[in-house]
């Protein structure tokens, strides 16, 4: 188990595409590695998601879980998914507003507009192929990964910066507001 250092906003890693894994290459013992310390990082740092290009490797590879995360506790269970080689495409037009942040920019979140219905084609460690439509904060979560391994941050996405808030101040003044109207498109899309 390795919990490597996540790399923070001003890194250039941070803002290059990360380049496609080889199938050779994913079952190399190198790269098997490498998603082991992602899953070991994103769980220390109680991320819902993580990237390769935040510990520092260019590489389209990101874990995903969501397990009772007091990061988000409002965000539905998602179990342990390697994704390797995504492609993500929007389903339809329809948008929600969700409120994020990200271990690679520390105390920091923002509103930002997602895709509410995707269709997400991936690998997982094993090189086997996953095609599946991800509904509601769950595509969310596929859309901030996603945009990790082409160079983007959410902050790229936030469109009001009124918005901004450290985690001490959306605890106490944007937080409950925000709980409520996500639980209930929640309740609403299932995920
Ligand atoms: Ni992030």
């Amino acid at each position: 188990m390795t919990v490597r250092e996540i790399v923070t906003v001003g890194h250039p890693v941070l803002r290059e595409r990360a380049r496609d894994v080889t199938i050779d290459e994913l079952a190399t013992p190198d790269v098997q590695r490498l998603i082991d310390d992602l899953v070991d990082t994103m769980r220390a740092a109680n991320g819902a998601g993580i990237a390769a290009n935040q510990i520092g490797v260019p590489l389209r590879i990101t874990t995903i879980e969501v397990n009772d995360n007091p990061r988000y506790p409002y965000k539905p269970r998602i179990p342990l998914t390697v994704v390797v080689n995504p492609v993500i495409e929007p389903l339809d037009d329809e948008l929600v507003e969700i409120n994020e942040g990200c271990l690679s920019v520390p105390n920091l979140r923002g509103n930002v507009m997602r895709h509410v219905n995707v269709r997400v084609r991936y690998l997982d460690r094993d090189g086997a192929e996953h095609d599946e439509i991800r509904r509601g904060l769950t595509a969310g979560t596929f859309q901030h990964e996603c945009d990790h391994l082409d160079g983007m941050l959410f902050l790229d996405r936030v469109t009001d910066p009124t918005t901004f808030t450290t985690w001490e101040q959306f605890e106490r003044f944007h937080r409950a507001a925000f709980v409520e109207r996500i639980s209930e498109f929640v309740r609403r899309v299932g995920s």
